[in-house]
């Protein structure tokens, strides 16, 4: 690896083989937050931008993903169409009938200048369909069917009203971003408890289902976890869009992918795909940035004025950065989960099931009791085919190959158990029609950190060293709230340029 001194010498001394360009922005990770970031940036502020990507260029119609699943079904190759930008979207055509269907990313909330943003694009809206699921609860460790009844719809929704009326005086304080985080002395008392406890002392067990099932289950057993951070993980405008209150919508092809794929036509060669930075010199005067297409062994070397870091601050992701001491031991503190989706073909599991696995306790109505990590959360028909959507959550150390091997374990349970249909002393083969890793994910702390102001410390971070910071960490797991965290960072970003 090069040292930080080497890549002064690499832009001054010059190998002539490596190309240098000049930016005023380098924009980490080509996900939400990053690849919003770059359009604004260069459209709206006439700012050059160099967007580091690491997927490949993989940017494909539905199409031409339908070409390659057909030469694949005739050479016997499994086939995995992935499309690399866009970061947590997953957008798989089923070969056959053309029909997308995402198993990552669901839908866009109506935050900020959501609408404006697909305007821009081109990309029309309209509203996902949901499709009706006949739920089966199961302890997948066991495979044992659960007497579980969630409480029934209408109690489900007046519980999510209730827990609008506490949240929302909140909202300002943690969403889009922490920009208003009150001090020790003003923070609610209710964010620092666990979430079990919160709910009930407000009475809010009805609304707990709900919440777990569409997004809390990426945290963990939400029961356990510490109150602020699943508000996080269900915001106040999901829950307003949950409630009627608040739009969301989708593409009208009914691909989310499209609005990555736009943005990737719209920014066209100032994305660097399959690139990763290997090199950094970050000072107040600017960066430095060597990166290396892993394709080609390229390597380019990026002055920028401003640096914006769009990727999880893992210490995987930030090693080439160079932290310096304050920036380290601020990112040490946090803590991930590790999600996995995926869709699987099967014969075995039932059309318009949904699989639902809860610990036995859940029974008959703990609305609680959730499962620990590492776990495949449900396993939910798509509405089509033999597809079947799977959620796998663990600690940030769960490998691909673990969680895939989770699921074949838990439906061989489910096949022992006769949950689901099989031929005696079958043996479970998982048929994977698509899998996404979606990495470390939820970064949160303890209570004594944000006691102690880790919040206005992470915050305290930002253009240090020429360098911005944005993505979930900073704020929330909902793609158009980041693109308004983008909203507000920009400016002070390119402050002074
Ligand atoms: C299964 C699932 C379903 C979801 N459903 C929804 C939903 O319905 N609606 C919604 O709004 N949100 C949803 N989310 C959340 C949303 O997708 C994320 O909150 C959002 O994508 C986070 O944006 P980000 O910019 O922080 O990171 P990401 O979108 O993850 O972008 C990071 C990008 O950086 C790239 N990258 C990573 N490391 C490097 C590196 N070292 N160098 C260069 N590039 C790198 C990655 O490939 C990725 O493209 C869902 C998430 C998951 C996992
Ligand atoms: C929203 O986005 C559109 C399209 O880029 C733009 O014309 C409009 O000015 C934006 N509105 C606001 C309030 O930023
Ligand atoms: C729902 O699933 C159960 C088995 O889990 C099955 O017995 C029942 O017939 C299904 N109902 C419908 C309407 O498909
Ligand atoms: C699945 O649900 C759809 C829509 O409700 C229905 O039309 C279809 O008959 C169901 N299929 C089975 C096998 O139950
Ligand atoms: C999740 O946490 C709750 C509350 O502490 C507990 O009752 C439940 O058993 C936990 N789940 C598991 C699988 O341990």
């Amino acid at each position: 690896m090069l040292t930080a001194l080497a890549v002064a010498a690499l832009v001054c001394g010059g190998y002539a083989t490596e190309q240098v360009i000049f930016k005023d922005v380098a924009i980490i990770g080509g996900g939400a937050s990053g690849s919003y970031a770059a359009v604004r940036i260069r459209e709206d502020f006439g700012k050059s931008v160099a967007l580091i990507e690491k997927k490949d260029r993989l940017v494909r119609t539905p199409s031409h993903c339908s070409v390659i699943a057909r030469l694949a079904a005739s050479s016997l190759v499994g086939l995995t169409c992935i499309f690399a930008q866009g970061g947590h979207v997953d957008s798989f055509v089923d070969p056959e009938t053309n029909t997308p269907l995402d198993f990552g990313v669901k839908s866009f909330i109506d935050e900020g200048n959501a609408t404006g943003f697909f305007d821009r694009l081109g990309i029309k809206r309209k509203h996902g369909a949901n499709i009706r699921l006949n739920t089966t609860y199961v302890d997948f460790s066991t495979g044992k069917v659960l007497g579980f009844t969630p409480p029934p719809m209408a109690a489900q929704m007046d519980a999510l009203k209730k827990y609008l009326e506490i949240v929302e005086p909140w909202e300002h304080l943690i969403q889009p971003g922490y920009f208003d985080f009150p001090d020790r002395d003003a923070i609610p008392h209710d964010f620092l408890i666990p979430f079990g406890e919160f709910v009930t002392a407000h009475g809010l067990e009805e609304a707990v289902p709900f919440i777990y099932q569409v997004t809390g289950l990426g945290l963990g057993n939400i029961t356990n976890e510490l109150t602020l951070f699943v508000l996080q993980t269900f915001t106040v405008a999901m829950t307003r869009s949950v409630l009627g209150l608040q739009d969301a919508f989708i593409p009208e092809s009914g691909r989310n992918q499209d609005v990555y794929d736009a943005v990737a036509g719209l920014l066209g060669s100032d994305v660097f795909y399959s690139s990763t930075v290997f090199d950094a010199l970050r000072t107040r005067h600017g960066v430095k940035l060597a990166i290396k297409n892993t394709d080609s062994g390229h390597v380019t070397v990026i002055k920028a004025k401003r640096l914006l870091i769009a990727i999880e601050p893992t210490a995987e992701n930030t090693g080439p950065f160079h932290l310096d001491a304050e920036e380290r031991e601020t990112f040490s503190k946090f803590r991930y989960t590790r999600r996995y989706a995926g869709i699987i073909k099967s014969d075995m599991l039932a059309v318009n099931a949904s699989y639902f696995n809860l610990p036995p306790n859940a029974a008959p109505k703990n609305y609680l009791s959730y499962p620990e990590v590492p776990y495949d959360a449900r396993i939910d028909y798509m509405g089509t085919g033999k597809y079947f959507r799977v959620n796998v959550i663990g600690d940030k150390d769960l490998e691909p190959d673990s969680a895939k091997e989770l699921v074949r374990r838990d439906i061989q349970t489910l096949m022992d158990a006769g949950v689901v249909r099989a031929g005696e002393g079958a043996e479970a083969e998982v048929d994977w029609a698509d899998f996404s890793d979606h990495g470390p994910m939820y970064a949160h702390v303890s209570g004594q950190e944000v006691e102690a102001g880790f919040i206005q410390n992470l915050y305290g971070l930002q253009g240090r060293l020429s360098t911005w910071w944005t993505g979930a960490a900073w704020s929330v797991h909902y793609q158009t709230a980041l693109w308004k965290f983008d909203d507000i960072l920009i400016p002070k970003l390119l402050s002074g340029l």
